[in-house]
């Protein structure tokens, strides 16, 4: 960034310095700079590294603010996944090679726990040793596709078989065909399809199968990350209006009541997700840094643009977590992942088109989530949400399957290659 550029960015910062929210304020950062992201990326390890490995296997999940352990005999595997990725994507920017050892260790116990051999099938969750729940979620076999990516990538595994493995799994179990483009969403433990579909495992799906190229240059999957993005993100978003919906039936018609009494449920919740549209915009963004077209940023800035606008709070900062068909908010909570997944669309937005609004947003978000968010006493962010006056809802740091501060760090992964 041109000095020009900061200089203008410190007098908006100024400017908006002086909103209520702000008057607490630790001292603002150079949120642009490589140091100040790698910095905050070892400021979230230095919160987990410590405490989170369970000699007993795999790793602590739940987390009090103040770093002492809750439910230590619980597991979920896309919190054991997510942790895997978040220690060997840390390994190689913060140039500690320790970390992927740390890494190996829950890599190990996804492969040796949560897999099942006599079903070549992976536990949802794991308790006391045990599986807990044997129901087949795309979502979860999405962070194993990753998990495995970030493990080649990272080189400690010295060939692609596990991502292929996930891979054909997902193929012969959940993919639709091309037709639809799309995966389904739920096997129940007994075998039998439930007819709901939903973006959100097709989202992370698109999310992976980009890793798992960046990990692997097979353009595979990159082809079937473009063919995601165009079901959902263009075809499917065409029916709802122009953004994301969540639900759908079988046939990919919109499911508009779907959890219609749930608009805060934690992986289904009625109502357009803001930040579900800013992940796609991301999604698309970094599809375009691979295939660029015009239609991918087109849609990434309409997306984000659009939620952007009806969802930041100007009274108390961030992004509200839902707004209903008629733009009316639905849940006014503050969650982490919809604030680090702006940020990190922010950016890319920015590098994508050179427009400086991206660039003041990003700043926006960060003195936000610098001060809303970060907890300078313990580290880390603080939990999975807040109120919309940003108050803390609960002792809860970090929660299986809801929180392990993988969308935090991986803001800072992902912003850090625009910064670099
Ligand atoms: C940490 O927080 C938990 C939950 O609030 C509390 O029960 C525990 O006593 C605290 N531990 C320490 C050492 O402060
Ligand atoms: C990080 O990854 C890059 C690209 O693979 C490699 O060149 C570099 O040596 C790695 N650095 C560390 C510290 O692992
Ligand atoms: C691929 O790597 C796995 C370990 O990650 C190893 O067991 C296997 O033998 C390797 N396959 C080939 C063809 O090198
Ligand atoms: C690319 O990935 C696909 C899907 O996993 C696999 O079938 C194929 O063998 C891979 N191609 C190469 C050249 O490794
Ligand atoms: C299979 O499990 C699902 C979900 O628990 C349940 O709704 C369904 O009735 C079960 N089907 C059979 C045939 O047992
Ligand atoms: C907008 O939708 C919400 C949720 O369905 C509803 O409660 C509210 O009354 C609607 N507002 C208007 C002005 O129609
Ligand atoms: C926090 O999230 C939980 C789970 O989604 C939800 O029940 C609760 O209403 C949320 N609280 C706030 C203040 O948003
Ligand atoms: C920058 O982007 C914003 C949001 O899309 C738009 O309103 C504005 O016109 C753009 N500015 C320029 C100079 O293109």
């Amino acid at each position: 960034m041109s000095s020009i550029h900061r200089f203008l960015l410190v007098l908006r910062v100024a400017a908006i310095s002086a909103v209520p929210w702000q008057s607490d304020a630790p001292k603002s950062q150079d949120f642009f700079s490589k140091d100040f992201l790698v910095d905050h990326i070892n400021f979230i390890l230095n919160f987990y590294e410590p405490r989170v490995l369970d000699s007993t296997g795999g790793f602590f999940q739940g987390f009090f603010q103040n770093g002492t352990t809750f439910d230590a005999h619980f597991k979920q595997i896309v919190s054991s996944a997510r942790m895997v990725i978040n220690f060997m994507r840390a390994s190689n920017i913060t140039g500690r090679p320790e970390l992927l050892a740390l890494g190996s260790h829950g890599l190990d116990y996804v492969e040796n726990v949560h897999y099942q051999r006599t079903t070549d099938q992976y536990a949802f969750s794991i308790l006391d040793g045990k599986p807990a729940d044997m129901t087949q979620q795309a979502y979860a076999y999405a962070f194993l596709l990753g998990m495995h990516s970030s493990v080649v990538k990272a080189g400690v595994a010295s060939n692609d078989s596990n991502v292929v493995r996930i891979f054909s799994h997902l193929e012969r179990f959940f993919y639709l065909g091309d037709q639809q483009a799309a995966y389904l969403d739920t096997i129940a433990a007994n075998g039998t399809v439930d007819t709901y579909r939903g973006q959100n495992s097709n989202m992370h799906m698109c999310e992976m199968l980009i890793a798992a190229y960046e990990a692997t240059n097979n353009r595979t999957y990159l082809a079937r990350a473009e063919a995601l993005a165009h079901t959902f993100a263009v075809v499917l978003a065409a029916k709802a209006g122009g953004f994301v919906w969540e639900h759908y039936d079988e046939q990919w018609n919109i499911n508009w009541n779907y959890n219609i009494n749930d608009p805060s449920n934690i992986y289904r919740p009625w109502g357009f997700q803001p930040g579900h549209q800013m992940e796609w915009a991301k999604n698309l963004l970094n599809l375009n840094r691979h295939e660029p077209a015009a239609w991918k940023v087109q849609r990434a800035r309409e997306l984000f643009d659009g939620a952007w606008s009806l969802a930041w709070d100007d009274a108390y900062g961030g992004l509200v977590y839902g707004f209903a068909p008629n733009r009316s908010w639905c849940d006014t909570g503050k969650y982490f992942w919809v604030q680090a997944e702006a940020l990190a669309t922010a950016a890319l937005l920015h590098e994508a088109t050179s427009n400086m609004t991206y660039l003041h947003q990003y700043k926006r978000l960060w003195s936000y989530i610098w001060q809303k968010w970060v907890d300078h006493r313990y580290g880390a962010w603080y939990g999975f949400n807040l109120t919309r006056e940003n108050e803390l809802v609960n002792d809860r740091k970090a929660i299986a399957g809801a929180k392990c501060d993988y969308h935090s760090m991986q803001a800072c992964i992902t912003t850090l290659t625009v910064f670099e």
